[in-house]
């Protein structure tokens, strides 16, 4: 009986491939997160949905964000509850409220039920009743999506305070629904949801383990690969979407299962729109055009930007303009310091930002058609952090530090001149705070942009 289990487990594994298409972190490295995520909650619940189906059949579906982040889980349909370990508490005296047993940490995943019909569609699927979910999800405890409310209703009466203490994803219809269907059946008049579980999910984000940073590598190695065979694409009479197309087929060939974002390809008065992503135009010689193209591997992004002459060869002023970008995001990683620097700084103020330290260093070197410093055609912020999001989410006052992957991003926009210039790597800051260019590889130079559009 026993090794009949064990064969439809390893059968099942295999089978429900749709869930493990992607490499992934190690599994414990999810109930890590998790537990981590715990001891932020002081002591309140968190409860999150996977990202529904498309509407749109047949198109791609992609899980939230954060909802990855915890579970490496792929499918929609899902939720996560996760319970932080709590002390014995005595009753609240002059109130309704009870008082409590110790808690342990409880971490639950609920899965929907299968459905023979849909897995005719959708290939088979795993759900809380598969054997060996436990351990190939490596949650805890896995039941079905439907003992969701039993589940709450439960914890509310073991203690009646936890449930007041629910955080929830903002504006989640689900858990809006939910938390609404737990205050009836309790007889409350109404349950907000504590907090947004979104945020303190942003500070472990925001800081990438060993096997993050090498997924993030992957998408920027196999991004690399796709912006040179676009590069060899480019020159006068060649639609911008046809290099797009190159470097979307590149970077699927190299892995990826798809952009990390709309690409940009815009050249000539394109290159001076900074998300023109129609790329429906035709390439001129004189032109320059703006490349802004990454994928997306195993749900970890790249984001990168190269300007290239359409002709082959800038001209005087393209280059001058090209050299000022070029310098100013140069200026920015070289006064990276880990735990100081900050990121975006729309005021220019604060001299610890790499955006006022570009902003700077292009006003202090370039000037426009008038005799103006350049700075104020620097219509972007400097950078973002990079990783299951293409911007994944920070509070830009807060310091960058050890584990973080982030852009820095100049580009000149001079609609006057017909130029649109934007350089964009992804950096790593490695565990002794120094920043790893991760696109380093690819060429920065104006006469190697040129050299390698001839290869
Ligand atoms: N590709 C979008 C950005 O650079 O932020
Ligand atoms: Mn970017
Ligand atoms: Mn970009």
């Amino acid at each position: 009986m026993k090794i009949r289990i064990w064969i439809a487990t390893i059968l099942l594994t295999l089978s429900c491939a749709s869930s493990f298409a992607l490499d992934s972190v190690p599994k414990p490295e999810y109930h890590q997160r998790r537990a981590a995520l715990a001891e932020k909650l002081h002591g309140g619940i968190a409860v999150l949905f996977a990202a529904e189906e498309s509407v749109l059949d047949f198109m791609p579906y992609r899980q939230d964000s954060d909802f990855y982040y915890l579970s490496g889980w792929n499918e929609p349909g899902a939720a996560i509850v996760i319970l932080p370990a709590v002390d014995a508490a005595p009753e609240t005296p002059g109130t309704a409220l009870g008082g409590r047993a110790a808690q342990p940490y409880r971490e639950i995943l609920f899965l929907p039920t299968r459905n023979p019909r849909t897995e005719k569609y959708t290939g088979p699927k795993m759900d809380a009743a598969t054997p060996g979910v436990a351990a190939t999800t490596g949650f805890d405890e896995v039941l079905p999506m439907t003992e969701l409310p039993a589940v709450l209703n439960k914890i509310a009466q073991a203690d009646r305070n936890r449930i007041r203490d629910v955080w929830t994803e903002k504006d989640s219809p689900q858990a809006k629904a939910l938390l609404g269907f737990t205050a009836a059946t309790l007889g409350l008049s109404d349950l907000e949801s504590a907090g947004d579980v979104s945020q303190p999910i942003m500070t472990l984000r925001a800081f990438k383990s060993p096997a993050e940073v090498e997924l993030i590598r992957k998408a920027t190695d196999a991004s690399i690969a796709a912006q040179l065979a676009g590069m060899r694409t480019i020159m006068p009479g060649v639609r911008e979407r046809t290099v797009a197309g190159v470097e979307i087929a590149k970077m699927m060939q190299e892995g990826c299962e798809r952009p990390s974002y709309a690409p940009i390809v815009g050249s000539g008065p394109n290159s001076t729109t900074l998300h023109y992503s129609d790329n429906s135009r035709i390439m001129k010689s004189g032109d320059t055009v703006v490349i802004d193209e990454a994928g997306e591997y195993s749900m970890y992004a790249s984001d990168i930007t190269r300007t290239m002459p359409v002709s082959g060869h800038f001209t005087a002023r393209q280059r001058e303009i090209y050299n000022l970008v070029l310098g100013a995001q140069r200026a920015a990683a070289a006064a990276f310091v880990a735990g100081k620097s900050t990121i975006n700084d729309p005021q220019h103020k604060r001299p610890d930002s790499l955006d006022t330290i570009a902003f700077n260093y292009i006003n202090e070197h370039g000037k426009d058609l008038h005799g103006q410093p350049l700075g104020q055609y620097m219509v972007h912020g400097i950078g973002h952090l990079v990783g299951i999001d293409v911007h994944d989410p920070w509070e830009y006052s807060r310091p960058l530090d050890k584990g973080m992957v982030f852009t820095i991003e100049p580009g000149l926009y001079l609609p006057e001149e017909n130029i649109g210039v934007r350089i964009e790597d992804v950096f790593y800051v490695g565990p002794d705070g120094k920043l790893i260019d991760l696109v380093e590889k690819l060429p920065h130079e104006a006469t190697d942009i040129e050299a390698a559009m001839k290869k």
